[in-house]
């Protein structure tokens, strides 16, 4: 069956392997992402770390027989020690360690609360980093993993899907209040929309909600969220890790702004809710639709086809790139 996907494989970018939380000091947890065995351990240092799961020895599986002790890795079939490197610092006899013993790392970065890794499609490193948010003034971010039969480029094209907001979310009277921008990574752009409230014996409330999403390539996006009457400033990510060039995990995390009091826990839950609610309501369409290479828009649908040349850089270079027809599909969304 032909894939729903024609992309040119998984997108380069930085994803989030695991929680902070979900990694203590010694433990090792394996994950299966970009199509292949990964483990995340944390050293004595408390520094976490990210390497292949198959010892370079003779393949045992680290993330099931290997133990963190004190900043190695000991692989349970032979007793092989691997530094944060991937050097093989000892065997488990008093033979000095082979050269080609070497485990293969991956980069490792740990920010609010998120282990990220870089993914390079073409094998290349990374040129640019997500930004470290500032998070003194937030309550502790509350995270859901969703697992999703689609791909990166689809979940993150519904941040520029405006015309969804209202049939999907049920949102109203909306517009972007600031267009879309490009800049290298990052794409930027801010939405306005109004959420209806039903009031008891009173007309329909419609709270308008703002909204400021920040993509840096297809594995991290941050919104933040402005509800003015109710003085609340959310932030929201949204973060999917390929496991297969078909599945994803969905990480999604939200956090609300200290100052509150004791509403802080509260609207922090009930944020999380909405917010995973929200993800709910576009599971369906993710899961069983496919991607139209040239869709039909209308200008209703927001700047999908800008979004769409965006994606292209995290791909290598490959045949069949039309800029003729991505033209044209452009013209066809924003009008001439
Ligand atoms: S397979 Fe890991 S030490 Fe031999
Ligand atoms: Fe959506």
């Amino acid at each position: 069956m032909a894939s729903r996907f024609p992309f040119p494989g998984l997108p380069s970018g930085w994803y989030v392997v695991a929680l902070s939380e979900e990694v203590k000091r010694g433990q090792v947890v394996p994950r299966h992402y970009f199509d292949q065995e990964l483990v995340v351990y944390r050293g004595a240092d408390g520094v976490a770390r990210i390497a292949e799961a198959y010892c370079p020895h003779m393949g045992a599986h680290l993330g099931r027989v290997g133990k963190v002790e004190g900043n190695v890795l000991r692989c349970g079939f032979h007793g092989f020690q691997y530094d944060g490197e991937g050097r093989c610092v000892a065997t488990g006899y008093d033979d000095p360690p082979p050269s080609r013993a070497r485990l293969r790392t991956w980069e490792a970065r740990e920010q609010n609360g998120l282990i990220l890794t870089w993914y390079g499609a073409g094998g290349e490193g990374y040129d640019w980093e997500v930004p470290v948010l500032d998070d003194a003034d937030w309550n502790r971010i509350r995270w859901h993993r969703f697992d999703i039969a689609t791909h990166p480029q689809e979940t993150t094209e519904n941040s520029v899907d405006f015309g969804h907001f209202t049939r999907v979310h049920g949102f109203v009277d909306g517009s972007i209040t600031q267009p879309i921008e490009l800049d290298g990574p990052l794409l930027t752009i801010a939405y306005r929309a109004h959420r209806p409230m039903p009031m008891p014996a009173m007309p329909l409330w419609k709270v308008p909600v703002d909204y400021a999403v920040k993509v840096w390539g297809l594995g991290y996006s941050q919104v933040d969220v402005r509800i003015d009457p109710l003085h609340l400033d959310l932030r929201v990510w949204v973060l999917p890790v390929p496991r297969d060039d078909e599945h994803i995990d969905l990480v999604i995390g939200a956090s609300t702004k200290k100052g509150l009091g004791p509403l802080s826990t509260y609207t922090r839950r009930i944020a999380h809710k909405i917010v995973c609610k929200e993800v709910g309501e576009d599971l369906d369409i993710w899961t069983y639709k496919k991607y139209v290479e040239r869709p039909p828009l209308a200008k209703g649908d927001g700047p999908v086809a800008i979004y769409r040349r965006y994606v292209k850089q995290f791909y290598p270079p490959f045949a069949g790139v039309d800029e003729a027809g991505d033209e044209a599909t452009l013209k066809a969304a924003v009008g001439p």
